[in-house]
């Protein structure tokens, strides 16, 4: 469809998926979730969305406990919904994944090493940092991981760049969560200060949240598998079973735009007549705002 406004399209879209936690078998997650359905639930509405996409991003806790399994059963899925959109899959550990199944069971590679890469879509470079500290909840890079950065970004992509990384580098809004933060904010910010990433893509909080560091946005999906109910008292963490959400960044020339997306199909209804789209579809560029937005 010919979009009614006259503002050009996103030089990319990427479709921003989080903590999918994946369990293999039948187990529940907090015996409440069954992450598989969940995964597949999200990534059909990524698809009937019916957009154009240039990558599927999944920014860590991948898997619930690191099972080689688990591994395993998520390339099979996103691969194939890669291939249907066309898209390169861009993903990251986080704090419950485990970096040797992580990387045999997605890359058929053995080691320990962080899974650190760089994937360029039509000049927009997309670089994915494993930002979980082996042992521990909480994140941070080394410093070998922070050269690597610095030796990346040295030279910068003709669109730019999108930093993905699961442990979100700004404030957390929940105390305990605190505790399981990114360990040096303010080394990382040193780090980006001047270079060329224009967004942060980051999950862990399990809440769909917005930041800044410096000057750079940072996006927080929410989660495919369960969601923290941030209407809670500050103090707790309570799951939730249905705001489970993701995020549509569009990036454009000169800004990042992120959009969220509920996994779950509530009951709908046309908000806008399909007579009314078709009579302002039919209109000169110029006209449709004057005839769309006066008030009647
Ligand atoms: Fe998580
Ligand atoms: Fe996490």
């Amino acid at each position: 469809m010919v979009p009614a406004g006259s503002l050009p399209a996103p030089t990319h879209v990427i479709a921003h998926l989080s903590d999918v936690h994946l369990l293999a078998g039948d187990a529940l997650l907090h015996g409440h979730i069954d992450t598989v359905s969940q995964l597949h639930k999200t990534l059909a509405r990524v698809e009937q969305s019916a957009q154009h996409f240039d990558a599927l991003v999944l920014s860590g806790d991948l898997t619930d406990r690191g099972q080689p399994e688990a591994y395993t059963l998520l390339r099979e899925i996103v691969d194939a919904v890669g291939e249907r959109l066309r898209v390169p899959i861009v993903m990251t550990g986080g704090n419950h994944d485990e970096r040797r199944a992580l990387a045999l069971g997605l890359y058929g590679i053995d080691t320990d090493e962080p899974q650190d890469g760089v994937t360029l879509v039509r000049g927009l470079r997309i670089i994915s940092m494993d930002s979980a500290l082996p042992g521990f909840h909480h994140g941070g890079f080394s410093d070998a991981q922070y050269d690597w950065l610095s030796t990346q970004l040295a030279r910068p992509a003709e669109h730019g760049t999108i930093l993905v990384m699961h442990h979100p580098p700004i404030r957390y809004h929940s105390p305990m969560m605190q505790l399981l933060d990114f360990e040096d904010v303010t080394r990382l910010r040193a780090a980006l200060e001047g270079t060329d990433v224009r967004a942060i893509l980051s999950g862990h909080l399990h809440v769909t949240s917005f930041g800044t560091l410096g000057t750079i946005p940072v996006f927080v999906a929410g989660g495919v598998s369960y969601v923290d109910d941030a209407g809670a008292p500050r103090e707790l963490l309570v799951g939730v079973d249905g705001p489970q959400s993701w995020n549509l960044i569009e990036v454009h020339p000169d800004d990042v735009v992120g959009t969220v997306v509920p996994v779950e199909q509530h009951k709908s209804w046309p908000a806008i007549s399909e007579t009314v789209l078709e009579h302002i579809a039919s209109l000169p560029k110029d006209q449709r705002r004057t005839v769309f937005s006066t008030k009647r």
